[in-house]
């Protein structure tokens, strides 16, 4: 990954369905992009399963249950990641957390205001479908990052994702890796189907980023509790993902977001989850 120092990047890594690889691209392109020099954040939006830590072979005493409510603050509470990448724990079996309350979103637009000179890289894993959190997180990044299988399934649960996104928490920009893929040519049909029909519907557009073959090296990376970059740095997976994160850094960030999080998290808690992408009619639901 080649460095690139400027404008703090916050970007949220969805899907539609669940397991299709979000913590796993999360945990290897923030590994790739830390290796090259940048300050990154994870930060873990699957609260309440705490998936990154696992991940990254991690037990962190505090979590983000614990920033919220005042027991541990910042320095406590961020963990460190292999390569230097800081992780703000989302904690695991803390029902509080699986659906936040404004006071709760405010507290940590507030933290996370305070960290904006810290990194250069924040990226969000969210957990699967489309619930209030992941509204909040997606909405708040100023770019997704949307991870799609070529099971018809998960292409289908992609554009709703897409969707209600764009509807209701104004995110116009997707970058879309497709995991597990089989050629790069199924990958490219699953991107163009899925462009086809949200050019049709939305206003949302979307950037391919690349594509991830089917590797069980990320199965036994998962067991080492460490990102497949750094346990296989040589396999077809990880020089995939190599790829892709160079890509993802190298291009510019979407224009119009200056205000960064703090201005899309206070629009979306003033104005709440109302359509900011307007829709044609007979988009399908
Ligand atoms: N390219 C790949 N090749 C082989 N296995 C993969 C690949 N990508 C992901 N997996 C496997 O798929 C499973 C799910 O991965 P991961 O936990 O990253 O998905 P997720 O989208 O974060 O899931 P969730 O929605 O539950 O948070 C893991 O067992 C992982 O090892
Ligand atoms: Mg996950």
């Amino acid at each position: 990954m080649k460095e690139r120092r400027g404008a703090l990047r916050v970007i949220a890594v969805t899907s539609g369905k669940g397991g299709v690889g979000k913590t796993n691209v999360t945990a290897n392109l923030a590994t790739l992009a830390a290796q090259s020099g940048q300050r990154v954040l994870i930060v873990d939006g699957d609260l309440g399963l705490a998936n990154v830590e696992i991940m990254f072979g991690l037990a962190p005493r505090f979590h983000l249950g614990h920033l919220l409510d005042g027991s541990a603050d910042l320095n406590q509470v961020l963990a460190k990641g292999p390569e230097g990448v800081r992780v703000l724990p989302g904690g695991s079996g803390v029902r509080s957390l699986t659906a936040l309350d404004d006071a709760q979103k405010m507290r940590l637009m507030a933290t996370l205001d305070t960290m904006e000179d810290d990194f250069d890289l924040i990226l969000i894993d969210t957990g699967a479908g489309i619930g209030e959190n992941v509204l909040f997180f997606v909405g708040g990044a100023q770019e997704a990052l949307l991870v799609v299988t070529p099971e018809p399934t998960s292409l289908t649960d992609a554009y709703a994702a897409i969707k209600v996104l764009s509807l209701e928490a104004g995110v116009e920009h997707f970058h879309v890796l497709v995991n597990q893929a089989p050629t790069e040519q199924v990958a490219r049909d699953i991107y163009e189907k899925l462009c086809n029909v949200t050019r049709r519907f939305l206003k949302a557009r979307l950037k391919m980023l690349g594509f991830l073959p089917r590797d069980e090296n990320i199965h036994r990376a998962v067991l080492m509790q460490k990102p497949v970059v750094l346990a296989f740095p040589h396999s077809p997976v990880s020089r995939a993902l190599k790829v892709a994160g160079d890509k993802l850094l190298q291009e510019e960030p979407p224009p119009g977001n200056a205000g960064g999080l703090k201005f899309l998290w206070h629009r979306m808690l003033r104005e709440g989850p109302e359509a900011s992408a307007p829709v044609a009619p007979g988009t399908p639901t």
